[in-house]
């Protein structure tokens, strides 16, 4: 089969197509046939290793798995032993991390982590939704999302934040959404209440407070999400600047207070029962995916040029397979 392989960390230059065997599902899993990838900052830092920690899960000097890939959509083409729960030919997707593989023709994957892909979604938009949805999803449970709550979004526009502004309008906030000019318009239609250009306007200091503040892209520090929260606010980091996860980590326990402002970062996890949830909000037209650009697998070095530049608009997929339009 034809697979993206990178032996080495470095820029999307290391990553090779190349020509290598089938995988074979081991017991539990199912060996997907994959049609559609998406591209994902976590797939950016395993191949760059611009975060130290990186080397310490994924091999110090060099990577012990050489094809990323976290996003996958495709059909279920043979089921390894004691697999029940697909048959061959089924449509599924899924997050494969902490293992990743699916810039590749073919992917041997857990079944428990799989769903069956909703019918109102082709391929592309389907490999479009799981970790970034389930992140999103997860960073606004985390911030206990509630109807009602004046929620702002900070960095709405990407694969992340394009999904958390539509599921926090489901749960029924009142949403600011905070990106660049070229995406206010995104970010309206995809049910933002307010938006605010952060190339014109700075929030931490327009008077308004939230009682909720979800940061899929976040350069601001602590003490300026403090003046913007409500007293009993709650700030959840999701990603941005590398200085204000460590500033998180040390002071955000400390400022936390019970019954007053609570500071949390997220460490998202895919599984079966949220890509469940987001299933169904997808099958019923209430969430969708935005795609800003697609790459054949040959140009997957490309597709992690564009994302790790910093400014997708929306999510960045991999077609495998040249779906019919
Ligand atoms: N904590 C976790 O468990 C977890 C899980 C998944 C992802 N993440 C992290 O979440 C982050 C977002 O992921 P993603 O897939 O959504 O990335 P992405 O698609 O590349 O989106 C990044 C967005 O950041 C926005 N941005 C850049 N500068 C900004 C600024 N100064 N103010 C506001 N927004 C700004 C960009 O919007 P504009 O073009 O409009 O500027 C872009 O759309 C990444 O850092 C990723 O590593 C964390």
């Amino acid at each position: 089969m034809q697979a993206i392989v990178y032996e080495r960390y470095g820029s999307p230059d290391v990553m090779q197509l190349r020509e290598i065997a089938q995988p074979v599902p081991r017991a539990g899993e199912v060996l997907v046939k994959v049609h559609a990838a998406s591209v994902n900052m976590a797939d950016w830092h395993l191949l760059t290793a611009d975060i130290f920690l990186v080397r310490l899960a994924a091999g110090l000097f060099k990577p012990k798995r050489s094809i990323l890939g976290i996003d996958v959509a495709g059909r279920v083409e043979t089921v390894g032993a004691g697999s029940r729960r697909f048959q061959p030919g089924d449509a599924v997707f899924g997050d494969l991390f902490p293992n990743h593989g699916s810039f590749a023709e073919y992917v041997a994957v857990p079944e428990s982590i799989l769903e069956t892909m909703p019918v109102n979604l082709s391929f592309a938009q389907a490999a479009a939704v799981p970790l970034a949805a389930m992140t999103a999803l997860q960073g606004l449970r985390l911030g206990r999302i509630a109807a009602g709550q004046r929620v702002l979004i900070n960095g709405a526009s990407g694969g992340v934040g394009s999904f958390t502004v539509q599921l926090a309008k489901y749960f029924g906030a009142e949403v600011t959404a905070v990106c660049s000019s070229g995406n206010v318009e995104q970010a309206r239609i995809l049910g933002a209440d307010q938006v605010i250009d952060y190339k014109r306007e700075d929030f931490t200091t327009a008077g308004r407070q939230y009682d909720l503040i979800v940061a899929p892209y976040s350069a601001v520090p602590l003490s300026a999400y403090r003046r913007v929260l409500s007293p009993r606010g709650r700030y959840v980091m999701i990603g941005g600047q590398g200085s204000l996860f460590f500033q998180l980590m040390v002071f955000g326990p400390l400022l936390s207070k019970k019954g007053g402002q609570t500071f949390s970062l997220l460490s998202a996890k895919g599984n079966a029962q949220d890509l469940a949830f987001l299933k169904e909000l997808l099958a019923a037209g209430k969430l969708r995916p935005v795609i800003d650009r697609h790459y054949p697998l040959a140009q997957t070095a490309e597709a992690l040029r564009y994302l790790g530049a910093g400014h997708a608009r929306g999510k960045v997929v991999i077609d495998v397979v040249q779906e019919a339009v």
